[in-house]
């Protein structure tokens, strides 16, 4: 079978208004760049005729400006999942512009299979080869690609010349079989293969090939600060006690770690404590830090869904292909992302979040309980089901007049249940086996600003007893005084 080569525009027409459209890779990392732009141009144009044009826009995680944010600013999405991170997205989400479901990773691509969101029209994957026989090879991010292709009707191909061919092998692509045929995922270490190195489309699906060379707008971190380095600090620390003390396996254990810039910064500290072993990530996004820690020889192994790396490292990953290529494996999210396989590994998971309370809840999505930062994203399927799960985040924020630590979240996406340790650059709060009142002492004396301590404690006084020492007219005093003064500190109780 042979495939037509076409223009961007050309694959554009084939995408309709109201239609549900998947697309590849996982953050900027392996999403389709050029067809997506045609989209947009071709959604302004509908609009200026005075024609609806908006679509569902279904991808592995977020993406990149040039498909999250060229269809906000075109006002073409009507619906958009699981995850995006783009500013002008956030701002039509918040504006109640685009509808937004904010789920789990790992659930999309099954959600998707059990038909909870409709019929997926057009998937549109970036591949950097692709034969006769419908044998792809993906690029630098999978997502929920073998999804979307298995149930589109129409398949575009963006084949972009940045990812050489030779890369085949970089990809695990596995789908489970769904309910209630399902069997277990038979990962039993982050470096075991399970797939195939293709994704195997049907070529009849093809409608065209559009070439392109547009890098993954991927990477660009703030460089590691005082307090992100304390941050790291803190973790790795806590980490090789744990191995002192007989608590993690001497030979460690596999990590996962968030996006973002903490994310950033307590990678490349892990990375450089000597009292840490070399590590294996079974994880979702591979962010520079792990490549740099890999090239030291101190990460051994990286499974994930994408690599999200600055496009001149990703070029230098190329380059040293024999080096990198048995330490690295690309899965579907549902695999990287698998609460199963999280449990079975005994992952050590560290994620960022917006806000904790005095009890161990953890705000990773909401700016003051109502405006959208992100998602949830993979921060959840991993927490519920690590070995031992770690929230990091700065005491404060915004020259200081925000407290990350709050007596109440504003908003919950992870609970006391499942957090098991916080960090801040102040210290840790080792949450195992202590009663809600022995969780807010921890909390505030090891990781509140010396800003907040007092009003913390202040609160808690006020607490009339009973097994969650809340008050509930004043729990979120701090929220309700910055929307006043804009300054929690200005917080009485
Ligand atoms: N109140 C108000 N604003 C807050 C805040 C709070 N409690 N906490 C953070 N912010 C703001 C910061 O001020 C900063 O604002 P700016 O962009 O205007 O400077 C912004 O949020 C990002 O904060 P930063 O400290 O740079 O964090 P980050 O880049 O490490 O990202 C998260 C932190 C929580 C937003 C990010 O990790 C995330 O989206 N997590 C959810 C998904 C997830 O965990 N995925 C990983 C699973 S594998």
């Amino acid at each position: 079978m042979s495939y037509s080569i076409i223009s961007a525009d050309e694959a554009a027409s084939f995408v309709k208004n109201g239609d549900l459209v998947g697309f590849s890779g996982f953050t900027p990392a392996g999403a389709p760049k050029v067809v997506p732009k045609a989209i947009a141009a071709k959604a302004i144009k509908e609009h200026d005729a005075g024609r609806e044009f908006k679509i569902g826009v279904f991808t592995g995680a977020s993406t990149g400006d040039s498909l999250d944010g060229e269809l906000a600013r075109a006002g073409a999405i009507k619906f958009r999942t699981p995850y995006q991170s783009n500013k002008d997205l956030r701002n039509s989400l918040n504006a109640g512009k685009v509808d937004y479901a904010d789920i789990h990773l790992s659930a999309l691509a099954q959600e998707l299979r059990y038909g909870f969101y409709g019929k997926i029209n057009v998937a549109i994957l970036e591949v950097c080869d692709i034969n006769e026989q419908g044998e792809v090879v993906l690029t630098s991010g999978v997502g929920i690609s073998p999804t979307i292709a298995q149930l589109a009707d129409k398949i575009i191909i963006e084949r972009n010349a940045n990812h050489p061919a030779y890369i085949k092998g970089l990809h695990d692509i596995y789908q489970p079989l769904d309910p209630p045929y399902r069997r277990e995922i038979p990962i039993y270490s982050p470096s075991d293969r399970i797939g195939s190195p293709v994704l195997k489309i049907d070529p009849s699906k093809v409608v065209g090939i559009v070439e392109t060379c547009e890098h993954d707008a991927a990477g660009g971190f703030t460089p590691a600060d005082e307090v992100t380095t304390a941050i790291g600090g803190r973790v790795a620390d806590f980490l090789a006690a744990e191995v002192k003390a007989g608590r993690i396996p001497a030979s460690f254990l596999p990590l996962q770690s968030g996006v973002g810039n903490v994310a950033n910064a307590v990678l490349g500290a892990l990375g450089s404590n000597p009292e840490i072993p070399p590590f294996s990530m079974y994880t979702e996004v591979i962010q520079d830090a792990v490549i740099e820690s890999m090239k030291k020889g101190e990460v051994k192994f990286a499974s994930g869904c994408s690599l999200t790396i600055s496009p001149d490292k990703l070029q230098e990953i190329y380059k040293d292909w024999n080096f990198f290529k048995d330490k690295l494996v690309l899965r579907p999210s549902e695999i990287s992302n698998s609460p199963e396989i999280a449990r079975r590994l005994g992952l050590i998971t560290i994620n960022t979040a917006i806000e904790a309370d005095i009890f161990g809840n953890i705000n990773s999505t909401h700016i003051l309980g109502t405006k959208m930062m992100n998602g949830i994203g993979g921060s959840g399927d991993f927490t519920r089901n690590a070995y031992l799960s770690i929230f990091t985040c700065p005491s404060i924020t915004k020259e200081g007049k925000i407290s990350t630590i709050v007596p109440m979240v504003s908003h919950q996406d992870h609970n006391e249940h499942s957090v098991k340790i916080v960090i801040t650059e102040y210290g840790v709060a080792d949450l195992r086996c202590k009663t809600p009142m022995q969780r807010a002492e921890t909390i505030i004396e090891n990781c509140a600003h010396p800003d907040y301590k007092q009003l913390l404690w202040d609160y808690l006084k006020l607490s009339k007893g009973g097994h969650m020492p809340h008050t509930m007219d004043k729990c979120h005093a701090f929220h309700t005084e910055f929307i006043k003064s804009g300054d929690m500190h200005n917080t009485t109780f």
